[in-house]
């Protein structure tokens, strides 16, 4: 595997393939304090960002793997001072085994990664959420078995979110078919979709649910466009997933979410709330793929 995780393009089919092997087997043994490959390393947790499910799945992780997790509110470094962040690289380094990074430009943390000496993994930037798509690929892979361009998947609102570009990598990865019903104003980058013949955008969202195994959506408002609440709440209304979708998808299709959810806007209360919804096997599975990936980048070999 490369040095840090900052994309899912930095990671091959290969290494996709033993992320799912070493989560799945420290989700089987989770407990097992015999398996220490962070001992005697300290994990930088820094975060711009509020977070529940990331700030708590690797703070165990570390712990779990014998590590020390560090929690540093970006608001209180003295980068938020003007400190550069090639200088903050450089000092952590000192410091440090591995940095995890919530913030706001995907520009810093590609940044931070250059000048640090030790991994970096991206926990969430405006454009970029990998941690998450690897959760959800393991969990895809443990309902339908694979992920494989046999997996149809349809992403429901924000086209152009962190979440958005995060499943057209992971599309690009695996193989799966990704629809992504979106409006215009907030369509799918086409630079990122590039050639892949697997990712298309449906305007139309009753058209994207057809054949679907998975639908997957995201909050309207994600952390940094507040100001945009108005406008967003209109254009994705006709987005919403609701149970309605369901009736033109495969009759055992299920429900993902990255979560935070907000019933009512981006999901219906009663899809979120339905037997087809697996988002908090979705949530739980962050802690074992991450624990997996900080095993792969930083721990003792
Ligand atoms: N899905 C996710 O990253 O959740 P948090 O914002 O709570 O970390
Ligand atoms: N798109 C959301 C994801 C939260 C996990 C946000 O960036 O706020």
């Amino acid at each position: 595997m490369k040095k840090d995780l900052l994309t899912l393009q930095d990671i091959t089919r290969d290494d996709l393939e033993k992320i799912f092997e070493l989560s799945t087997k420290l989700k089987k043994e989770r407990g097992n304090l015999n398996f220490t490959p962070l001992a005697g390393k300290s994990v930088g947790l820094i975060f711009a960002k509020s977070s529940t499910r990331t700030r708590v799945s690797f703070e165990v992780g570390v712990g779990e793997l014998g590590g020390r997790p560090l929690y540093l509110d970006q608001s209180k470094m003295q980068v938020g001072r003007g400190e550069t962040v090639a200088d903050t690289a450089h000092v952590l380094s000192r410091y440090l085994h591995g940095i995890v990074i919530r913030t706001f430009a995907h520009s810093d943390v590609c940044e931070l990664a250059k000048e640090a000496s030790i991994p970096v993994i991206n926990a969430l930037t405006d454009e970029f959420h990998p941690c998450q798509l690897l959760a959800d690929m393991l969990t895809i892979k443990e309902y339908s078995g694979k992920v494989d361009k046999s997996i149809r998947i349809a992403f429901y609102g924000d086209g152009r979110s962190n979440m958005a570009n995060s499943l057209i990598l992971a599309a690009k990865l695996s193989g799966m078919e990704l629809v992504i019903a979106a409006p215009e104003e907030e369509s799918p980058n086409r630079e990122l979709i590039g050639d892949a013949a697997n990712i298309v955008w449906e305007k139309d969202p009753l058209k994207a649910a057809e054949g679907v195994d998975y639908f997957y959506t995201d909050v309207w408002v994600s952390m940094g466009f507040e100001e945009e609440r108005a406008r967003r709440m209109e254009i994705f209304r006709p987005y919403q997933v609701t149970s309605k979708l369901f009736e033109k998808a495969k009759a055992d299709a299920k429900f993902l979410h990255c979560l935070p959810a907000h019933r009512g806007e981006e999901v219906a209360a009663d899809v979120m709330d339905s037997s087809r919804s697996i988002v908090f096997d979705e949530a739980e599975n962050r802690l074992h793929v991450q624990k997996a990936v900080m095993t792969m980048l930083m721990g003792n070999r």
